[in-house]
């Protein structure tokens, strides 16, 4: 499913330009910052795919990473902060939630979580988004090379609690790490999972 696709890259900055449906897409949402662009890369295993940075702002518009036709994988722009403009940034977050609430083939949406933070206040409101919206989404820990052995059962546990009364949540929680590939496996098996519905 991975291997050898992701050739053709299309970029939306406003809701006219994105592009057809076709076939399942999974996008991925998270602060700024989190990892998603990167975890992007290590789920295709390709090292520039979506473009990556220290500074949280990078990713400015929805990209749409098509596999083959069967499967469009969308790099978000992050939430929260970002080293740009308030107008830029308000502009991208007004995209990320139409975005999120309306397109109809939306499979699932990973929704990361820096592991060593876990569930912020803007987090919730896109957790919020989703339930009421009815679109199933499953929460990526990242950065869990960042976290001590004994600090992760504990981050685990408090998301789980975080999420059960949330309907649209997808029980399982996934620790990954792009550094280390930790969790590579798990999320690509989900994804497959997903498309065997
Ligand atoms: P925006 O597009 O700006 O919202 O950011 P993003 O969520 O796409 O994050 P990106 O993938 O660009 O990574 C942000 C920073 O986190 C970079 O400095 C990465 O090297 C770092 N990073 C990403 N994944 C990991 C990880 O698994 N572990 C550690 N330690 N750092 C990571
Ligand atoms: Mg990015």
């Amino acid at each position: 499913l991975f291997a050898g696709a992701a050739d053709f890259a299309t970029a939306a900055d406003k809701l006219e330009s994105l592009p057809p449906m076709q076939g399942h897409e999974i996008a991925f949402a998270g602060r700024s910052n989190v990892g998603k662009s990167s975890l992007i890369n290590s789920l295709t295993g390709r090292t520039t795919l979506a473009r990556t940075s220290h500074t949280p702002g990078r990713t400015q518009q929805l990209n749409f990473f098509d596999l083959g036709g069967k499967l469009t994988l969308v790099d978000m722009p992050g939430y929260g902060y970002a080293a740009v403009s308030k107008a830029k940034v308000a502009a991208w977050t007004e995209l990320i939630h139409a975005y999120l609430q309306g397109r109809a083939n939306l499979a699932r949406v990973y929704v990361l979580i820096d592991a060593r933070h876990g569930i912020k206040p803007n987090d919730g409101e896109v957790l919020d988004e989703l339930d009421a919206a009815a679109v199933s989404y499953q929460i990526v820990l990242t950065k869990g090379d960042a976290l001590k052995k004994s600090e992760i059962q504990a981050r685990l546990d408090a998301t789980s609690a975080a999420l059960a009364r949330r309907p649209a949540a997808y029980p399982e929680i996934i620790l990954t790490s792009s550094r280390t590939g930790e969790g590579i496996a798990e999320l690509r098996a989900s994804v497959a999972r997903l498309l065997a519905e």
